[in-house]
């Protein structure tokens, strides 16, 4: 499928990006509804890759490491075609409160030459309640689904737990984790919430809330996890995620987008407004992921993401401290059947070092 895709990728890219999104949503969304039921993942292992891929992180089963980032499916809930794809898990979101329409467009953009997007989409979305019907109705899926929560751009930031809380408790139902997403660039003084007073009390009130008054059947503990940004100082990096941590964060999620041009200052469209993904991000997200991992002594696994297109880059960001991984940006560049090439490969090159995903987690990152 990637091979037709790279056939038909010029005639996508025709269009402006954010037209193009949302072609390619309306057909997962199209694909979604026609075939809600379960079906196996698709990544095509074999029974060694298979068994080399497979963990338990949160007291989760991932059937291998590579998810859909946030911001592809803001709520329209299109896990069943995503794990079609070969995705192990999936991230819905950011889904704020009360709906709300974004930045004003365009609010999306590709820099193809060094397959990056640019975007300033500002948190569009529909809003808990829409959402939550759509999550009700969905069938159990073959993979894990993650629920991402952001805030809504007019609350403002001393009210911005009870926009987090208002999330979880609406949605964390339906969630296998939740992410609490303080590190959008896209929405003004956002990341003001990284700071470890900040942190503290958020991710505190979350756990609270989970543990005190969101009951689920079973008496399960949804995992908490939270987004950060590439773009905070070495220390303060450090300090934020071992105060996550300590607040009882389950797990950190590196990074999100980049306010940096770096790799891509010659190109006009870089004097856009907004996040930077894709392979300019990576080498900033891995340093990040290995800082984290330093930082916070391994004490919680460490989702992966920005600027993984390939089954080395996926290695390496392992090797730095990632228990799972995430793309986005690659799917847009390499075609829809990346997770599945990246899972294949990721597995030969353990194979190929002797290693399990255990053993390869941090490797690099020891101290
Ligand atoms: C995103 N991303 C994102 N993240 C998040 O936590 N909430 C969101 O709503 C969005 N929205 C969003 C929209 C668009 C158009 C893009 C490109 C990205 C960030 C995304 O999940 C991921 O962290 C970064 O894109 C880096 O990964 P890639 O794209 O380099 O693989």
């Amino acid at each position: 499928m990637n091979r037709l895709y790279r056939l038909f990728k010029p005639l996508l890219f025709l269009f402006d990006a954010e037209l193009a999104h949302k072609l390619v949503v309306a057909v997962l969304v199209l694909w979604s509804r026609l075939f809600p039921q379960p079906r196996e993942l698709k990544p095509r292992l074999n029974e060694q890759d298979s068994k080399r891929l497979k963990q338990t992180v949160f007291g989760l089963p991932f059937a291998h490491p590579i998810g859909l980032g946030a911001g592809l499916d803001k709520g329209r809930v299109l896990a069943p075609a995503c794990f079609r794809l070969g995705f192990s898990f999936v991230e819905i979101g950011s889904v704020t409160p009360r709906p709300q329409s974004g930045n004003p467009t365009p609010r999306m953009f590709r820099i193809v030459a060094r397959k990056a997007l640019l975007n300033r989409m500002g948190f569009n979305n529909d809003g808990l309640a829409p959402v939550a019907a759509r999550l009700a109705r969905l069938v159990k899926q073959p993979g894990i689904v993650g629920i991402n929560l952001g805030k809504n751009k007019d609350t403002a930031n001393e009210h911005a737990v009870d926009d987090y809380l208002a999330g979880f408790s609406a949605l964390a139902k339906y969630a296998d984790y939740v992410a609490i997403n303080v590190s959008s660039p896209n929405t003004p003084g956002l990341r003001e919430l990284q700071g470890t007073r900040e942190i503290t009390e958020l991710i505190s009130a979350v756990v609270r809330e989970r543990n005190e008054r969101v009951a689920l059947p079973g008496g399960r503990r949804v995992p908490v996890l939270i987004k950060l940004s590439p773009d905070e100082p070495d220390e303060r990096l450090d300090a934020v995620a071992r105060a996550a941590v300590a607040a009882g964060a389950d797990g950190i999620i590196a990074t999100n987008t980049t306010l940096s041009r770096e790799g891509v200052e010659e190109f006009p469209i870089s004097k856009e407004p907004g996040g930077l993904s894709g392979a300019p991000l990576t080498q900033r997200a891995l340093a990040a992921c290995a800082r984290i991992h330093r930082a916070t002594e391994g004490k919680v696994p460490i989702i992966g993401v920005g600027g993984i297109s390939n089954a080395a880059d996926a290695y390496a960001r392992i090797r730095a401290g990632a228990s799972l991984l995430q793309l986005y940006s690659a799917l847009v560049f390499e075609g829809p059947m990346v997770a599945a090439e990246i899972a294949r490969g990721l597995a030969l090159l353990l194979e190929k070092d002797g290693l399990t995903m255990a053993q390869a987690i941090g490797i690099d990152s020891r101290m």
